[in-house]
């Protein structure tokens, strides 16, 4: 690895056994503003950053008080939530181990699982006002295969925010190519208040990822 001089742009030779892509992705890490950011802020990933400003937008953490974190690792989504709300009660999961977090009730596992869900909101002990999404599937580098992967998370995370969620609660999920497909918008606007895609600065510009913000939710038809 060779530096460009104080404060330039990082430059990384190509290592044998290192492939181009991942001398690519080294190479992005090192120059990225926000993963510079996160390392002096204390952040576990640049992707607390993407919570954060949809936080400014959309004021998603006012008045929290118990939130779910789907696919929490490395933890940096929930870290926001600490710092923004440090008395609501947040729970979350993921395939991979998570160091612990203050404060935060971490489940390793697949919220695919059937058990998650009713594991989650025990741990939680009542129903969230907030249920947060950042889950995306390992890509196969099939994009139709990697787009369905990634939808079937999205539409279980909605099905399980509909089911769990407090009167006026939000529901935030990260979506592929542009957002969520037209029949799961049109079911979320039947749920929900307000229903919009954003694209938060920090989420790279070369990347196919969008957020979901669907904000007021109705309850459920007997509430
Ligand atoms: C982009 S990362 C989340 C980053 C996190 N928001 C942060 O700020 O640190 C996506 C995570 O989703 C997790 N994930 C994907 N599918 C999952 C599943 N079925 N159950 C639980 N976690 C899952 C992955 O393991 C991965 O850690």
């Amino acid at each position: 690895m060779s530096r460009g001089g104080s404060g330039g742009r990082q430059r990384v030779r190509t290592a044998r056994g290192r492939t181009a892509q991942s001398t690519r992705w080294l190479e992005r890490q090192l120059n990225d503003p926000y993963v510079r950011r996160a390392k002096a802020e204390g952040y576990r990933s640049r992707a607390a950053y993407k919570l954060l400003e949809l936080d400014e937008r959309f004021g998603l953490l006012r008045g929290a008080k118990r939130v779910v974190d789907l696919g929490i690792a490395p933890g940096g989504w929930s870290q926001v939530v600490r710092r923004r709300v440090p008395a609501a009660a947040v729970v979350g999961i993921d395939l991979l181990p998570v160091d612990p977090i203050d404060g935060v009730t971490i489940m390793q596992g697949d919220f695919m699982d059937d058990h998650a869900p009713g594991q989650l909101i025990e741990a939680l002990g009542g129903a969230p006002d907030l249920v947060l999404s950042d889950m995306a599937a390992n890509t196969v580098g099939h994009p139709q295969t990697d787009a369905l992967r990634t939808m079937a998370l999205v539409e279980t995370a909605f099905a399980f925010a509909v089911d769990v969620l407090a009167p006026g609660g939000t529901f935030v999920a990260k979506v592929f190519a542009g957002g969520a497909d037209s029949a799961l918008v049109a079911q979320m606007k039947g749920a929900f208040t307000t229903v919009k895609h954003a694209k938060p600065p920090a989420s790279r510009k070369g990347s196919v990822e969008w957020f979901v913000v669907a904000q007021g939710f109705k309850g459920r038809p007997q509430e």
